[in-house]
């Protein structure tokens, strides 16, 4: 695997030009010929080729260029030697100089930065970066003072590497694989053992290819999917494609301490969504009432019921439905969350409101808050009309209004404003000055989406009848206990 090779002199008496020495494979490439020509034509004149060879600029770390437009992968094809300076530091010393040497010394993946000298059983030599070393006078003040004071000299040698298709990083290759000048995605979001993509036209023919390669450069990935439809079913899941690895998709995940499982390719998961679902959650506390209309696997819910809260979680897919079941009892909350499987609608005008109506006559003080939550942000904000004229107004008055909790896309310069209006629309009522907005995430070029939280407006859930009876008898803000768990006044975030 390693060679070593005696280093060049020059006649400038420096190496200030890299010189690579490439494998016989890669001479079928014409520029690439062109290149070692020159080289073995001043090696034999016993000296580095000069201002005629332009390969200052060749990338050394790129892989050989023809690996360019190969759709099934073979990593063999990636061999290349690549001369890399070094310097030749005696066996017993060879610790005490690393720690200073690291900033210097070769990073490369899987590629060891000391080997032996196979001159000389006494020695070894450090491998240092190219792009930082070349001559002995590279090295900076603290390095030149450690290599003086251990007696070292900073004669640079040449070590010849025969890299290998393991120490090129993921981007390098798939750079050096697709087409030139255009886009290389190498990234992607990870569900458990799923690298899950979104590739491109010009990359769809690489596509087996550019999962191969994510598996081997990312510990823990086994299967490699990408997304075949824009994320518009109704169950918001996606339609995939297995582009590598194992068929599998039954992910573990975890969040925010909270372990999941659910079949990737049927239900709803994004990990782009943790720090929004710890958000909500730290709003809750133990003993309050959660309605979770659009619960997919559970990670508004089962986080709530570990906090002690009361939960009532619904999704219409019924895949969902199976997988909320399972972590419910994966995580042991399952005594204290009641399961769904109905349409949002649905879940509120009879889950949500037989539960308000028993805790709004129960004729006891509440102390607990109430929240719904309404995570499907392309529809949400059209479900909240099934809260007009939800409850018979109690007599009590000390009845808890609930927080709901209801997000939106928007594609408006100010999307906070504009998702409170889409909400004041539907609920035909002021909402502004008792909500607070929270710019969840950036979904794409001028897409945001946006939380709101506001405490309905008993004008909207009480039935007409009745509310307009009581505003005779005594003003609403009497009536009314706002419950302190999200502030009034927290604003736009
Ligand atoms: C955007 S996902 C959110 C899931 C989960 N709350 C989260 O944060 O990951 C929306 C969920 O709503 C469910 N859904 C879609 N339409 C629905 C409807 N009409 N009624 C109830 N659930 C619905 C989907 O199955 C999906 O699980």
């Amino acid at each position: 695997m390693w060679r070593f090779c005696s280093s060049v002199k020059t006649n400038q008496g420096t190496v200030n030009t890299l010189l690579l020495s490439f494998t016989t494979n890669l001479l079928a490439n014409p520029a690439i010929r062109k290149l070692s020509s020159v080289l073995t034509r001043n090696r034999f004149a016993g000296m580095l080729p000069t201002a005629d060879a332009k390969y200052e600029n060749v990338d050394l770390y790129a892989p050989p260029a023809f690996v360019r437009g190969m759709t099934k992968l073979n990593r063999e094809a990636f061999k290349k030697s690549v001369s890399v300076p070094a310097l030749r530091v005696k066996k017993e010393i060879i610790n005490k100089l690393m720690k200073s040497l690291k900033s210097v010394a070769l990073q490369r993946p899987g590629v060891k930065r000391v080997v032996e000298d196979p001159n000389d059983e006494n020695h070894k030599l450090v491998l240092l970066d190219p792009y930082k070393i070349s001559t002995g006078v590279s090295f900076g003040e603290p390095e030149k003072n450690v290599l003086k004071e251990h007696n070292v000299s900073a004669e640079i040698h040449k070590y010849n590497l025969e890299m290998t298709y393991e120490n090129f990083k993921c981007e390098e290759i798939l750079r050096a694989v697709l087409p030139e000048g255009q886009d290389v995605t190498s990234g992607f979001s990870r569900v458990g053992h799923i690298a899950h993509m979104n590739l491109r036209e010009h990359q769809l023919p690489y596509k087996h290819l550019i999962g191969d390669v994510i598996i081997d450069k990312n510990p823990g990935v086994t299967s490699v999917v990408n997304k075949t439809n824009t994320i518009d079913s109704t169950y918001r899941n996606f339609q995939m494609e297995v582009l590598a690895g194992l068929e599998d998709m039954v992910a573990k995940v975890r969040e925010n301490n909270v372990t999941y499982e659910f079949d990737f390719s049927k239900v709803y998961w994004n990990p782009r969504l943790s720090t929004e679902h710890e958000r909500i959650v730290q709003l809750l506390k133990s003993g309050d009432l959660v309605f979770d209309v659009f619960a997919g696997v559970g990670p508004f819910a089962i986080p709530a019921a570990k906090k002690k809260c009361i939960v009532f979680a619904n999704d219409l897919n019924p895949e969902s439905h199976k997988w909320l079941q399972h972590n419910c009892k994966l995580n042991k909350v399952d005594q204290r969350v009641n399961l769904f499987n109905l349409d949002g609608r649905d879940f509120i005008t009879n889950i949500v409101k037989g539960q308000l109506t028993k805790l709004l006559n129960t004729g006891t003080e509440q102390n607990c808050g109430i929240h719904i939550i309404m995570n499907l942000p392309a529809l949400a904000v059209q479900f909240l009309d099934a809260f007009k004229n939800l409850l018979e107004e109690p007599d009590t008055s000390q009845a808890v209004l609930p927080h709901i909790h209801c997000y939106s896309f928007s594609k408006q310069d100010d999307p906070a404003e504009d998702v409170m209006k889409q909400a004041e629309d539907v609920l035909n009522c002021e909402l502004r000055r008792h909500c607070s907005v929270h710019l969840v995430r950036n979904v794409a070029p001028n897409k945001e989406m946006v939380c709101i939280t506001f405490q309905i407006p008993g004008e909207v859930i009480f039935q007409k009848q009745k509310a307009s009876k009581d505003v005779l008898e005594e003003p609403k803000s009497k009536r009314l206990k706002t419950s302190n768990t999200v502030s009034e006044d927290q604003g736009v975030s």
